[in-house]
């Protein structure tokens, strides 16, 4: 059913829909991933990492509801269900249980890297296709980016 006419071509709203749908699962589920970290937390620097991982949290809630949006907005229909996220999501398995907050650290860095290097062929992927797009998806890494560096910086 489509309900929104998009703009672009069928070709092109292919490969625009799939890096959308794949930017949105992967920003659900770093979301998710980091709140799990941020109430596992343990060690001398808990309350920096605790904190500085809700920060994360935030800018993924975010930038998923853009992104599921610029898709909407495009006639494509967003899927953020959990099921959906376990299968497609780029974050590898986040450990379980208590976690120390070195090992805290390298668990976001290494999920954030993933999500930031798919991010960004997702911004390869969308240039020609549709720059509204990638504008919105340059905007996401960028965010992403800085948070990567801040948390390898913690582990410095
Ligand atoms: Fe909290």
């Amino acid at each position: 059913m489509y309900v929104v006419k998009s703009p672009l071509s069928d070709a092109n709203l292919a490969t625009v829909s799939e890096a959308l749908q794949g930017a949105l699962v992967d920003l659900v589920d770093l979301a998710l991933v980091a709140k799990q970290i941020h109430w596992n937390v343990v060690g001398p620097r808990f309350r920096s990492v605790h904190l500085q991982l809700d920060e994360v949290v935030s800018t993924a809630r975010a930038h998923s509801d853009t992104v599921a949006e610029r898709a909407a907005a495009l006639g494509v229909s967003p899927d953020g269900r959990a099921a959906t996220v376990a299968v497609g999501s780029g974050i590898g398995v986040t450990p379980e249980g208590w976690v120390d907050d070195s090992a805290a650290v390298r668990s976001i860095v290494d999920a954030l890297g993933a999500v930031i290097a798919r991010m960004r062929e997702r911004i390869a992927a969308t240039g020609e296709p549709d720059p509204v797009t990638q504008d919105v998806l340059i905007q996401v890494a960028g965010d992403l980016e800085k948070q990567h560096w801040m948390f390898q910086a913690e582990n410095g």
